[in-house]
C-alpha cells in the first residue's frame, strides 16, 4: 500500500521507502563488516519487525539465521507498561551465538530494555540492537541501540510494520496518522 492510496488517513510521511531502503543497505554493510566471519543469529521481535527483517537480511551478503519471538506488554491502554508476557518465545538455544534483535520502533524503550535482560540471561555470546525507528521524546529508559535508522518525533506513526489497530502495517512507507482516525 502506497501513501498517495490513502492520503486522507496520513499528515505527513516521515521516511519514504527509498529512504528505508537505502537506509537498510548502509546499516547491512555495517553488520556485515562487523560480524565478518562470524554466525550471526537475527531474532526479530513481532511482528511490528516483519518488514524491517525481511528486507535487511536480504540486504545482508552473508548467511544469517532467523529467529523469532513475540512478547506483549501486560496492562490495557497504549502506553507500554515495561512489565512484558511471552507470547512466542524463541526456537534457538542462544548459548555462544551472536544475536542480533531486530526492532521495528523504540518508543518508550520498556520492551527492549525487558527483552535485552531475558536474553542477555541465555548464555548468548554478544547482543546488540538494529532498530529502524526510535522516538528520542518518548524514552523512559535508555538503550544501547548499536545500527539505528531514523530519530522520529514523538507522534502516532504508521507503517512499514507499525500498526494503529492492526491496519496500516502494510503501507510502504512511514507516516504520520492523522488524529482524526484514532480519535
Ligand atoms: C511495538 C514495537 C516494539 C514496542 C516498542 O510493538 O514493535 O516492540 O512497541 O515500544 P516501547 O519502546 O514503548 O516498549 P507492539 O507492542 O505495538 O506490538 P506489535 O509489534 O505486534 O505491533
Amino acid at each position: 500500500m502506497d501513501s498517495r492510496e490513502i492520503e486522507a488517513d496520513l499528515t505527513e510521511v516521515l521516511v519514504t521507502e527509498q529512504q528505508i531502503r537505502d537506509k537498510l543497505a548502509e546499516l547491512a554493510r555495517r553488520i556485515e563488516a562487523d560480524y565478518a566471519g562470524r554466525d550471526l543469529l537475527l531474532v526479530g521481535v513481532l511482528k511490528g519487525a516483519v518488514m524491517v527483517m525481511a528486507d535487511l537480511a536480504r540486504e545482508l551478503r552473508s548467511h544469517v539465521t532467523m529467529d523469532w519471538m513475540a512478547v506483549s506488554s501486560y496492562g490495557a491502554g497504549t502506553q507500554s507498561s515495561g512489565v512484558v508476557k511471552i507470547l512466542k518465545d524463541l526456537d534457538s538455544d542462544l548459548s555462544g551465538r551472536d544475536v542480533l534483535i531486530v526492532e521495528d520502533i523504540i518508543d518508550s524503550g520498556l520492551t527492549l530494555s525487558w527483552l535485552l535482560g531475558n536474553l542477555r540471561s541465555r548464555g548468548a555470546a554478544s547482543i546488540e540492537i538494529c532498530a529502524l525507528l526510535r522516538k528520542p521524546d518518548a524514552a523512559k529508559v535508555e538503550v544501547d541501540v548499536k545500527y539505528l535508522g531514523f530519530d522520529i518525533p514523538n507522534q502516532f506513526v504508521v507503517g512499514y510494520g507499525l500498526d494503529y489497530a492492526e491496519q496500516y502495517r502494510n503501507l510502504r512507507d512511514v507516516a504520520i496518522l492523522a488524529p482524526h482516525v484514532y480519535s
